[in-house]
């Protein structure tokens, strides 16, 4: 079938953009250009919630495009793994696919916003599979958060052969504490309620100490510090862990770095702004 074919020419373009962690001008200079072209945009957000994607690129939208929240219809309350999730999660992205279809097929570009990039754990992929065969479509990478997050605390993550391994906050402690054992790097990411979790994880991967946490990296009011200096356990959406490869190894080739590496945890302990 010819490309024609498969997408009319009367159809809109869907353009899957990345945000960026937060700052808004860590948004990209082509997110930025086809955010004042998009007719549409569409977002993620928890009913009730403003959206952050959203927040993240208010300057540079255009004041009469059509907005299509697209809200979820379960939260982390419900069982992630259970049957009753999954159903309600599929008919949910069928449903906000078939919106943004309509939108497209009459002929409107839309752009879906995904935080970080679309295609790193981001829901924007759930809408570009079910699209990408039917509509041209363009995915706009972004800075990701655990990016934004190692550069915003100065941390060298990882350098030569380093291995660098991303978990998601929710695996459970057991296998948190192999993975992070069996590895130079990590990121954990989805922090939230698991902070408890992945601290003891942390702990028996002997990780602990080197471990920095970053909560709403490059948004005006983040933080960050020396994860064994936080003394509660509450964690937002928008936190994760970082445990850098790079220093551990510098002391022990470098005798003179082990005084760096000492004094660097003090000099984390600040405000994103
Ligand atoms: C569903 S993932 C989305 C990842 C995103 N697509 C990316 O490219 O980084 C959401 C997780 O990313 C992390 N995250 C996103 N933005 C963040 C920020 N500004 N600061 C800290 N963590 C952030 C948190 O761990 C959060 O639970």
């Amino acid at each position: 079938m010819a490309e024609r074919d498969l997408h009319p020419q009367c159809s809109g373009r869907l353009y899957g953009v990345g945000t960026g962690p937060g700052d808004p001008d860590l948004l990209t200079l082509k997110a930025a250009r086809l955010l004042g072209q998009a007719d549409v945009i569409a977002y993620f957000a928890k009913a009730g919630n403003a959206s952050n994607a959203l927040r993240i690129v208010q300057a540079y939208r255009r004041d009469d495009v059509i907005e299509v929240p697209l809200l979820y219809p379960v939260t982390t309350e419900s069982h992630r793994h259970g049957d009753a999730y999954r159903q309600a999660i599929t008919a949910f992205y069928d449903q906000m696919a078939a919106e943004l279809a309509g939108h497209l097929s009459a002929g409107r570009d839309v752009v879906a916003l995904s935080e970080g990039d679309p295609l790193f754990y981001g829901s924007y992929m759930h809408l570009h599979v079910r699209l990408a065969s039917r509509f041209v479509t363009e995915v706009v990478p972004g800075i990701t958060a655990m990016s934004g997050c190692w550069s915003l605390a100065g941390l060298p993550i990882v350098q030569g052969d380093d291995v660098l391994t991303v978990l998601p906050g929710t695996l459970d402690e057991e296998e948190l504490a192999q993975r992070l054992a069996a590895t130079e790097a990590a990121i954990v990411m989805k922090i939230g309620r698991n902070l408890p979790k992945v601290r003891r994880a942390l702990a028996r991967a002997g990780r602990l100490d080197c471990a920095v946490y970053v909560e709403r990296g490059t948004m005006t009011e983040g933080r960050h510090l020396p994860l064994n200096r936080k003394t509660d356990d509450d964690a937002p959406y928008f936190s994760l862990v970082l445990v850098p490869g790079w220093a551990g190894r510098l002391a022990a080739t470098d005798p003179s770095a082990e005084a760096d590496k000492a004094n660097a945890p003090a000099d984390l302990e600040t405000s994103t702004s």
